[in-house]
């Protein structure tokens, strides 16, 4: 640690990072932080240096001779010449124990791990708060977006209305390469796995735990509220199927895997699913790995945020800018001064808002019913529909296809007006009890952002 006694006073010129995991992101950070030295020394004014690194094994993509290695994180967490832990292992175990033993030893922590911040921030940050440290994530939500940054800072005049955003990168990609190149699922997750983007467990990915994580963070961000992760509705992109993307296309729409939240007269929505959106809407238009996140606010109304959600490089450049955060913000750097942001924007959160049941939550429907050919079905389902109380703004009958059992069927597909979830189950049973009706409806919901700009 390099002090300059100018003045008399000890002013800090080095802070000592240790990189807990050497993946990815953990790679990704160290070469940022190498590459980058200098510009960030004329940015801070001090040198960041990383002088311990920790994972399982040494990777031979990174010359770490010249710094202290271990196999076991705890080190790093224990080494008192460390000032900023940087967790980029992901999991629960032992990036909590490891995280809370950082916190302990009184050192700030830049993370990544949007799962762990998801399920275990409450506990995280109030025992930040007790030691007076700093826990930074901007990484932990879509990837080089500095989204926290803009919900905390730059939106911080606003009550915020609601955002919804394309949250996983893994997700985005798979869908724009099988909608646009007609790609198949999993050689596109494949690829997705060896670019780096997927989760250790792809499932996380495809089926919207990952995004759940995330909107997690960014709905407690918007409205000062605690992590909420088990009240989020969770549906993922592996149901999705070719038809129903060109279907949306021929109707105007693309199919996107959202997270939403919004805060209602009744309580907070909290949901991630594909949602389609009009091919109008910038956020229709965000493909490959890019993420982007729609915010409104009410004061500077609507206000889009976009950039690459996942990868080495990008996510690398949200830890970094943590690090300088953390630096900048808690003055010489050390515990016992922390930044004044707080952890999750608000310095008081509500509890006395519910979180809404998504059979609470009301928006627009596609769907696609499978019919067989014979007069009068599609009188019998405007009938049911019509019976629920659910106008029909769109429909297309196909022209007739074999189903999976091989029996010949005629899909319907149609948009609905705005109806409460818990209506729209009602008429899909109907529906799905007509004799005329072979398969399972298929029900996309669809966004429609209140009309608001973007
Ligand atoms: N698996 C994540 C994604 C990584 O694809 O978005 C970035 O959080």
């Amino acid at each position: 640690m390099k002090h300059d006694s100018a003045n008399g006073a000890a002013v800090r010129q080095q802070f000592n990072i240790g990189i807990c995991g050497m993946g990815t992101v953990g790679g990704g950070t160290f070469t940022l932080l190498q590459t980058k030295q200098a510009e960030i020394t004329r940015r801070l004014g001090k040198t960041l240096k990383v002088t311990h690194v920790a994972s399982r094994r040494q990777n031979p993509a990174f010359d770490t001779s010249s710094i202290r290695f271990s196999t076991d994180v705890f080190a790093v967490a224990d080494d008192p010449a460390i000032d900023i832990v940087v967790e980029v292992m992901g999991g629960t175990e032992p990036a909590l124990p490891l995280i809370l033993r950082a916190i302990e030893n009184g050192k700030h922590v830049v993370t990544a791990n949007k799962a762990l911040i998801a399920v275990h921030g409450n506990e995280i940050f109030a025992a930040a708060k007790r030691k007076g440290v700093t826990v930074a994530y901007e990484s932990a939500v879509a990837g080089g977006i500095p989204i926290i940054k803009a919900l905390r800072e730059g939106l911080a005049a606003n009550s915020i209305h609601w955002l919804a955003g394309i949250i996983n990168g893994t997700g985005n990609f798979i869908l724009t390469e099988m909608s646009l190149k007609g790609r198949s699922f999993p050689e596109v997750l494949q690829e997705a796995q060896a670019l780096g983007y997927a989760e250790a467990d792809p499932t996380f990915d495809v089926e919207g735990i990952d995004a759940a994580h995330k909107l997690t963070i960014l709905a407690a961000n918007a409205f000062g509220i605690a992590l909420q992760f088990d009240k989020v509705y969770t549906e993922g992109i592996s149901k999705l199927t070719i038809a129903d993307v060109n279907y949306a296309n021929e109707l105007g729409y693309r199919i996107k895997h959202l997270g939403i939240t919004r805060m209602t007269e009744k309580g907070i929505e909290m949901r991630v699913h594909p949602t389609l959106i009009s091919t109008q809407r910038l956020i229709a238009n965000v493909n490959g790995v890019m993420n982007a996140v729609v915010v409104k606010g009410d004061s500077v109304g609507s206000t889009l945020y976009y950039g690459a959600g996942a990868g080495a490089q990008a996510t690398a450049s949200s830890v970094v800018a943590d690090l300088i955060d953390i630096v900048r913000s808690s003055g010489d750097g050390t515990a016992g001064n922390p930044g004044n942001v707080p952890s999750l924007a608000f310095n008081s959160l509500r509890n006395d808002i519910p979180i809404l049941d998504i059979d609470d939550i009301e928006c627009e429907y596609y769907l696609r019913i499978a019919a067989q050919d014979k007069i009068g079905v599609m009188a019998q389902i405007s009938q049911v529909l019509m019976n629920h109380g659910i106008n029909i703004e769109a429909l297309i009958q196909k022209e007739p296809d074999h189903n999976a059992t091989g029996e010949v069927v005629v899909p319907v597909v149609l948009l609905t007006g705005k109806v409460q979830e818990r209506q729209m189950n009602k008429a899909i049973s109907a529906i799905e009890a007509l004799d005329q009706v072979v398969d399972k409806v298929t029900r996309i919901r669809v966004e429609l952002f209140d009309g608001e700009g973007n």
